[in-house]
C-alpha cells in the first residue's frame, strides 16, 4: 500500500539544471576549463563537491582542498543569485495539481534531492507548503547512489521506506531509490534511464491511482 512518495528536485519538480550549468559555465570559463551542455549531463543528481570535482578532472592543474571550497561556494552564490529569478512559473506542468492530489487521498510526500537549496527552490516555486518534509541534503553522508537521503525522506515522512515509491530523472538517483528498496518512476525514457521500473516524460503524467498500481506490481 502506497503511503509516500519520495520527488527529487531537479528535474522533476522543476528544471533548475541549466540555471546550475549557467552558474558552473561561469566558473569553468574564469578558470579556462573546457565545460559544455553535453558534459553538463554528468552532473545531474550529483552533489556539489562532486559536480566540481567532475569539472576540475579536465583542468591541468591541482587544486588544494582550501580553493575547491572556495571554488564550490563561489559557484554556489551565483547559483544562488540566479534563483532569485526563479517564480511558481518554473513548476513542471502538472506538479502542483499532482502534490493536492496526493494530499488529498492521504498520501505524504516530500522532497529527496541532493540540493542544498532545496528549501529555497520549493519556496520560490510556490510549492513548500505542499511537501509534509524535505529531506536535509547537507546531512546526508552517503550521497546517490547510496539510498541514504531517500530513507532519510521516508523516515522524516514517518512512511516506512517498503511503502514509498521515488521519482527521479537521473541514473545515480534511481540506483539510490532501489538500494532504499522502493519502485523508481524515471522521468525520462528506457533509454536514458534504463534502471528505473516505469517511465513518464514528466511529473503531469503521474497520479495517485497510477502510483498506486505500480506500487502494487513492484516485487
Ligand atoms: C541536484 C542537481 C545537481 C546539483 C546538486 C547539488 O542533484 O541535479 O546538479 O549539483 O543537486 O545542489 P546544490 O544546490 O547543493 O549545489
Ligand atoms: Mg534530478
Amino acid at each position: 500500500i502506497l503511503a509516500g512518495v519520495l520527488f527529487d528536485l531537479d528535474g522533476v519538480i522543476t528544471d533548475t539544471a541549466e540555471l546550475h550549468y549557467k552558474a558552473w559555465k561561469e566558473l569553468a570559463d574564469e578558470l579556462g576549463i573546457p565545460f559544455d551542455q553535453a558534459y553538463n549531463e554528468k552532473l545531474k543528481g550529483v552533489d556539489r563537491m562532486s559536480s566540481l570535482r567532475l569539472i576540475l578532472q579536465n583542468s591541468d592543474r591541482k587544486f588544494t582542498f582550501e580553493e575547491m571550497e572556495e571554488l564550490a561556494n563561489r559557484k554556489n552564490e551565483r547559483y544562488r543569485e540566479l534563483l532569485t529569478t526563479l517564480t511558481p512559473e518554473a513548476l513542471l506542468p502538472g506538479v502542483r495539481k499532482l502534490l493536492k492530489a496526493l494530499r488529498r487521498e492521504g498520501i505524504r510526500t516530500a522532497v529527496a534531492s541532493a540540493s542544498r537549496n532545496a528549501p529555497t527552490v520549493i519556496e520560490k516555486l510556490g510549492v513548500a507548503d505542499l511537501f509534509d518534509y524535505v529531506a536535509d541534503a547537507g546531512a546526508v553522508a552517503l550521497q546517490k547512489p547510496d539510498a541514504e537521503i531517500f530513507l532519510k525522506a521516508a523516515e522524516g515522512l514517518g512512511v516506512h521506506p517498503l511503502r514509498c515509491i521515488g521519482i527521479e530523472d537521473a541514473e545515480a538517483g534511481v540506483m539510490s531509490i532501489h538500494r532504499a528498496g522502493m519502485p523508481a518512476v524515471g522521468i525520462g525514457t528506457p533509454e536514458t534511464l534504463p534502471d528505473a521500473d516505469h517511465h513518464v516524460s514528466g511529473p503531469g503524467e503521474l497520479t495517485p491511482a497510477l502510483l498506486r498500481e505500480w506500487m502494487k506490481q513492484f516485487p
